[in-house]
């Protein structure tokens, strides 16, 4: 099986470990198979599409969204799971097993398998050492996070209808958060887009990635204050602080909260088309009141259309027909 390769519209039995690996095509088939699932879903239409389906879903970091609508969206096209949270403890890992070995044991039991790990390049190097399961990345460290990237361009297009064209605010933690990494690939695939970025100068983008993703042609413009956020912006993603990759506490608790989504400041700057997102799990950087505002999809669509876009990238690596 080749690697970190190029899906140019050949999902089946590919390893799915970053937005590179995509073209526009590509997203519009995930954008499409989507929409299936989602009318599957609603409509609680049996399938059996993953009939005979086991796919392994081994999580060394916790998670709450990304692990439990994987494992709902095999459960819902009638496959099987194999579920190893904490392998660390509840593994041989805990017995010095080497994630290679693990993955190739694993193989023997199941037709995908769905990884995440602490550091990042983790999720290829399982990759490379898998002889024929393909490798889902749900998150590698502060590398990528592709499904929840997807899902987060299915929830842009749900309301705006289109991936060009568009003006973005991320704010947060975008040096360690894996999730902002991946949407700033994906969304440098379209054109004209502009993605103004807030973060404590501490938690700026790598400038080597800065550098790159510039070069694929997306415009991206640095700010400081809440008060420099566009007044037009199709889409706020707000992030948290990653503590898990602070060594210094202190360091953690001044930057946490620096900038918090508040109703005040969605009055002051968001436009009434502006919808809110972020990936979850929030720690504070949203004020609960603007849940209640209609602009804000994270507690909803986003969710949802996790377990959509699971499902329907699930059902292609599998090489199903739908
Ligand atoms: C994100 C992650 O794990 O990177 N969570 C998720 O999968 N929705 C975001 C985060 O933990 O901050």
């Amino acid at each position: 099986m080749t690697k970190l390769s190029s899906i140019n519209g050949n999902f089946k039995n590919q390893h799915i470990l970053s937005l590179d690996q995509f073209t526009t095509q590509d997203i519009e088939t995930i954008l499409k198979t989507t929409k299936k699932m989602k009318d599957i879903a609603a409509k609680a239409i049996p399938t059996k599409l993953l009939e005979g389906n086991t796919v392994a879903l081994i999580f060394y970091e916790p998670s709450s969204r990304t692990f439990a609508s994987f494992s709902a969206a095999i459960k819902k096209l009638g496959g099987e799971t194999l579920e190893i949270l904490d392998p660390t403890h509840f593994s041989s890992a805990a017995k010095g097993e080497t994630l290679e070995d693990t993955i190739r044991v694993f193989e023997a039991y199941s037709d995908a398998i769905i990884l995440r790990h602490p550091q990042k390049g983790k999720a290829q190097s399982a990759a490379e050492a898998s002889r024929n399961t393909p490798i889902i990345n749900a998150g590698d460290g502060i590398g990528e996070h592709p499904t929840q990237a997807l899902l987060d361009l299915a929830t842009i297009y749900e309301k705006h209808g289109k991936l060009d064209n568009l003006t973005g605010v991320i704010t947060g933690d975008l040096l360690n958060g894996r999730t902002v990494h991946s949407l700033i690939k994906a969304l440098s695939l379209y054109k004209n887009n502009t993605l103004y970025l807030l973060s404590p100068t501490e938690l700026n983008l790598q400038r080597e990635d800065y550098n790159t993703y510039q070069q694929k042609g997306i415009k991206l413009i640095e700010i400081q204050y809440e008060k420099q956020i566009p007044q037009n912006a199709h889409f706020w993603y707000w992030t948290r602080v990653q503590k898990e990759r602070f060594t210094d506490t202190t360091q953690y608790e001044k930057l946490k909260t620096k900038f918090t989504l508040t109703k005040d400041l969605l009055k002051k700057t968001a436009a009434p088309y502006t919808i809110l997102m972020h990936p979850l799990p929030r720690v504070g950087e949203i004020e609960p009141a603007v849940d209640e505002d209609p602009r804000a999809v994270y507690l909803k669509n986003q969710i949802k259309n996790g377990l959509y876009v699971r499902m329907a990238l699930l059902a292609l690596v599998l090489g199903k027909k739908m």
